[in-house]
């Protein structure tokens, strides 16, 4: 593998498609390494805009945008760091040879749409998940419920993230409602819902999984220690690296990450999303990119999610290894304000083994997250509480 120099001729040009707090650590892990990083987002001064060679502001769902972008930088790599991308063209720029997608076109045409991922898990791997079914009316949906999945329910459209448009449905009374947000919740409206039986899980788990060159030349998978986290209305508010499980849980969470992430291909990371009851395991779903819980791995492991995924891309070695336990508590705007001020930094910094990440999003809104708080400890007890600590002394306000 060879490395050349930024803003030369011979220079690795890696292009991130979106370049929010998760893709501007990958652009530091690239820059580090030598890297010229293009980073695109669809609003300006966008967090990873602000530690790239270059940055370019389209709508990254425009398919001639991207191609045209493409061509004129020339990336070897394009890094999706989100999944509403044109990812046809994708598949049209990587058949044409002009860039190698991470970890493949493949993989994001799948993981952009619940139907495609969820039918390759659980139709052609014949991996474990909750019972499903799609619908693109209120009836079908209906059906769809009466017919096998039950009650409770959960609603989610076939096109969205962070749980937006998803609700958890009790009973028959709450289905239009439901079915009504789902349909404001879709990234392209469509009207296309995933209705899953409701999981009563102990926990869950992200799986971080790394495909990535090993010693022998040949793609090998790795697995970080598993990341509990804890979801409020389909958003990650914290979690905690490792995550106590019984070696059933694990050995099959891993064998699951192991599979999906096979089927998908390529090099780079997974966040691997799985259910866990005693000793079943049932796959949710997968980003073939870092993932948000994944935050964790900046304090608690010795190369974070984002170094891992800068290596694996580039064909590089890597090296999962836990250092200490750690945990994240995200950091909300509180505000909806534009150009905002962070109170109490000094004082979140005075917890024991803390750190922090502002991501410079240059406008807040009350939901949005502005930040992560981190912390390490003897336990994962303890650094949760810690990393709380440090995120609730920090006050973000209009300035
Ligand atoms: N079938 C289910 N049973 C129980 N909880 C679920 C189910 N599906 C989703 N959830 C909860 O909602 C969260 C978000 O759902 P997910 O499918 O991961 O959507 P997103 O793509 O928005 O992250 C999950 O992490 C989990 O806490
Ligand atoms: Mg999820």
């Amino acid at each position: 593998m060879t490395l050349g120099t930024p803003l030369t001729a011979s220079a690795t040009r890696v292009m991130l498609l979106g370049a929010g707090e998760l893709g501007k650590e990958v652009v530091i892990a690239l820059q580090r390494l030598g890297c010229e990083v293009i980073a695109v987002d669809r609003y300006p001064n966008a967090p990873g805009h602000q530690v790239a060679h270059r940055a370019h502001t389209i709508d990254m769902t425009d398919a001639s945008a991207v191609r045209a972008l493409v061509e004129s930088e020339r990336p070897a790599l394009i890094v999706p760091e989100i999944e509403a991308i044109a990812t046809d063209e994708l598949a049209r720029i990587e058949a044409d040879g002009l860039a190698e997608v991470i970890p493949t076109a493949r993989a994001a045409q799948l993981t952009m749409h619940r139907e495609g991922i969820r039918r390759l898990a659980a139709e052609t791997l014949g991996l474990p998940t909750s019972p499903y079914a799609f619908a693109d009316s209120l009836d079908e949906l209906r059906d769809a419920i009466d017919g096998g999945i039950g009650y409770p329910c959960v609603i989610k459209p076939v096109m969205s993230s962070s749980g937006k448009g998803q609700s958890t449905v009790r009973s028959p009374y709450e289905l239009a409602a439901a079915w009504d947000y789902a349909a404001r919740g879709s990234r392209v409206n469509q009207g296309r819902v995933i209705v899953e039986g409701f999981i009563d899980f102990d926990y869950e788990i992200t799986q971080l999984t790394v495909r990535a060159v090993g010693a022998g030349g040949e793609v090998e998978t790795y697995f970080c220690d598993p990341i509990g986290h804890v979801q409020v209305s389909g958003d990650y508010v914290e979690s905690w690296q490792p995550m106590a499980m019984s070696a059933t849980a694990l050995e099959r969470s891993r064998d699951i990450a192991g599979k999906v992430t096979a089927a998908l291909g390529g090099r780079g990371i997974f966040g691997v999303e799985l259910f866990v009851k005693g000793d079943q395991v049932w796959f949710s779903e997968v980003s073939p990119r870092p993932h948000d819980t994944g935050l964790v791995t900046l304090a608690s492991q010795r190369f974070s999610e984002f170094e891992l995924h800068a290596r694996a891309i580039l064909g590089l070695p890597v090296d999962v290894t836990l250092r200490r336990p750690g945990a994240s508590a995200v950091i909300y705007g509180g505000v909806d304000a534009k150009g905002i001020v962070f109170d109490g930094v000094a004082e979140a910094l005075q917890v024991p083994e803390s750190d922090l990440r502002l991501f410079g999003k240059p406008e807040s809104f009350v939901k949005r997250r502005m930040g992560v708080a981190l912390a390490t400890a003897d336990d994962t007890d303890t650094a949760r509480a810690r990393a709380k600590e440090a995120a609730g002394r920090i006050k973000p306000r209009a300035a």
